[in-house]
């Protein structure tokens, strides 16, 4: 199964992308995982891609493109995978229908203002990548990963300023992939103000359907 996770910054497409590659053995492809991984590792890419993110732009359509082309002819992504965060734009969706052919492309659909909300409570762990959110899911010890016990972070895109930024970019780049989609009638749409258990279950069942 080849599926893309749609959605604005916060609308809960890592959140969701966890709890689907555990129930069908996919690869986790997150495009904005793998960035801030280069920024940390101070790559050249990484060095490219620093003060795009921390303004909430999107990185050039040709280095996102190449890295995610090779990424999916890794061996794990033979059973299948998720992309999220990939497409943003119009050129990578076509892109990406050159390179495969997709099974599903989920949006979670989600206000701007309780995003905003999301992104500035969001706690992530440097160490497994895991969400968590001071409001709506804290970690069992304030700070502290559930997972592997490593102390949590706040993104450097996570500031109200930056969370609108990439509010706006989503709305202008992004958002019409969800037409793009549909006319390929392959879009599923779920509600992002649902509960997280609730959004998956309607995933989950639209994908075993
Ligand atoms: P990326 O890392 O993809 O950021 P994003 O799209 O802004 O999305 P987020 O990771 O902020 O949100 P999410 O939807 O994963 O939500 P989460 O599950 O964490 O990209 C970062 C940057 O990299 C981009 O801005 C761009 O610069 C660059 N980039 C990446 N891909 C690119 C591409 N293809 N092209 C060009 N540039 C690219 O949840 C958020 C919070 O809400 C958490 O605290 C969580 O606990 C909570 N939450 C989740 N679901 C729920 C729920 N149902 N109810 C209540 N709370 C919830
Ligand atoms: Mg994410």
């Amino acid at each position: 199964m080849r599926l893309v996770l749609i959605g604005a910054p916060a609308a809960g497409k890592g959140t969701q992308a966890r709890k689907l590659i555990d129930r069908f053995q996919l690869a986790y492809i997150s495009t904005g995982d793998m960035l801030r991984e280069e920024v940390s590792r101070g790559t050249e890419l990484g060095n490219k891609a620093k003060s795009v993110m921390a303004s909430g732009g999107l990185v050039s359509d040709e280095l996102i493109i190449a890295i995610v082309n090779e990424r999916i002819k890794q061996d794990d992504c033979k059973n299948g995978f998720i992309l999220d965060g990939f497409p943003r734009t119009t050129v990578q969706a076509e892109k990406l229908d050159e390179m495969v052919k997709l099974d599903k492309a989920v949006y979670i659909n989600a206000p701007d203002d309780i995003m905003l909300e999301r992104i500035t409570a969001r706690e992530t762990c440097p160490k497994c990548g895991a969400s968590y959110n001071k409001i709506s899911l804290p970690s069992k010890k304030a700070g502290i990963c559930d997972v592997c016990g490593e102390g949590l972070t706040q993104r450097k895109d996570d500031t109200l300023e930056a969370g609108k930024a990439r509010l706006a970019t989503f709305h202008e780049q992004s958002e019409p992939l969800v037409e793009y989609y549909k006319k390929q009638g392959i879009l599923f749409e779920v509600d992002g103000m649902l509960g997280v258990e609730e959004v998956s279950k309607a995933i989950i069942a639209e994908l075993e359907a």
